[in-house]
């Protein structure tokens, strides 16, 4: 296939930036922030440019405030510190060509009151996402599983300051220099505690109708426009049909056409639909697809077990804008130039996905070196 006929390396306007490519690095978490503080640092500013040939890197999941943290070792962009270590990383990628959005996490209930001073994890509501672990650092310093705490339900107070931290958190992801920021609104995290009905039994003003369950969703999207300064830097991830970390909604085609509506109401520049998440991935529909397109007027990313014979398809039926590839990003830095080439792949190690240094984060081979 030649390079200007190949969908993957059409060139892309993502608001005013200019995308040079279709492929898309999605947040994924490696576990690798310095201690104490959880700060980005030279390392993973290594690892962000070795993949800055990709479109448009998505950060791995920064938390944007204390309570807001679920895994032993993820980094935040709330301390002046995390701001200042994630500036060496956009740098870095800039460097390099790239371009890089932040992904603004708040794990909700999704936490452990080992990770919170002794807290108990807040969300939506107080219930339990019973039989989901959460990664910890024992006491000892070695990593474990454990099932995720019993967390509170939000007074509504409450729930505005969060919304005013996910503004701040966008206001230091400028500061650090990302070119845009995404709500994590996906994989069972807070705003998806609120917006999925199975997770969500509150009876006032951000809980029971579809309008109200979408609320939270709403204010947050706003703070993030508002904390950036301009639309087209916000990009939303949600993900209608996982039922990853117990959230699951009882109508999602629904829920989440009203979700993409809304925000394009808001004018964001994406949503970033994910698929699967590991091996949870239940077939999307075409139609529901289709249905996306004709809510959300910007640019979808989808992301899900995509190869490159798949993404072209998706490209070509026109239902997606830009596709995202997980897994393949882990192994294989210089990924757009294989799928570009038709060359083989690296596969990823699982047990250096999460936690360690640069041994399986920095030291897969380039096509060049392989
Ligand atoms: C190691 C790892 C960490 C991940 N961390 C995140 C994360 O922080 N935020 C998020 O939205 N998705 C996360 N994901 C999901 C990916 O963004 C992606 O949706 C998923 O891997 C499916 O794509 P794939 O089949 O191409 O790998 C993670 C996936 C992996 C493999």
């Amino acid at each position: 296939m030649s390079a200007t006929s190949d969908a993957l390396f059409q060139p892309y306007a993502l608001g005013d930036l200019e995308l040079p490519n279709r492929i898309v690095m999605p947040p994924m978490t490696r576990s690798r922030a310095s201690q104490p503080g959880d700060v980005p640092n030279e390392l993973m500013a290594e690892y962000y440019a070795q993949r800055a040939s990709a479109g448009l890197i998505v950060s791995e999941g920064t938390w944007i405030s204390p309570l807001g943290k679920g895994y032993a070792w993820t980094p935040g962009i709330h301390s002046p510190a995390q701001v200042a270590g994630w500036r060496k990383i956009t740098q870095a990628v800039h460097a390099a060509g790239g371009r890089i959005f932040a992904q603004l996490w708040h794990v909700g209930r999704l936490s452990h009151t080992s990770l919170l001073d002794g807290h108990a994890p807040v969300s939506s509501s107080a219930i339990q996402a019973e039989g989901v672990n959460v990664f910890i650092a024992e006491s000892n310093g070695t990593p474990g599983f454990v099932q995720a705490s019993k967390p509170r339900a939000l007074k509504v107070e409450e729930i505005h300051a969060i919304v005013d931290d996910y503004r701040q958190a966008a206001r230091n992801a400028m500061a650090a220099g990302f070119d845009g920021v995404e709500l994590h609104a996906a994989n069972g995290y807070l705003v998806n505690q609120f917006i999925d009905s199975n997770a969500n039994d509150r009876t006032d003003a951000y809980g029971g109708s579809l309008e109200n369950r979408l609320r939270f969703l709403a204010e947050v999207t706003q703070a993030l426009v508002e904390g950036t300064g301009d639309r087209r830097r916000v990009g939303v991830r949600l993900a209608p049909l996982t039922t990853l970390n117990g959230c699951s909604d009882a109508d999602p085609e629904t829920t989440y056409l009203a979700a993409a509506k809304l925000l394009g109401t808001i004018g964001v520049a994406y949503i970033h639909i994910a698929e699967a998440d590991w091996d949870d991935a239940p077939h999307m529909p075409v139609a529901f697809k289709q249905k996306l397109r004709a809510a959300f007027p910007g640019t979808l990313i989808y992301a899900g077990k995509y190869t490159a014979e798949r993404a072209r398809a998706a490209l070509g039926e026109g239902w997606a804008d830009l596709i995202a590839f997980g897994r393949p990003f882990v192994a294989n830095p210089d990924l757009p130039a294989r799928l570009r080439a038709g060359a083989p792949l690296n596969t990823h190690d699982r047990a250096t996905l999460f936690g360690g240094g640069a041994h399986g984060l920095t030291d897969y081979p380039a096509l060049a070196a392989a």
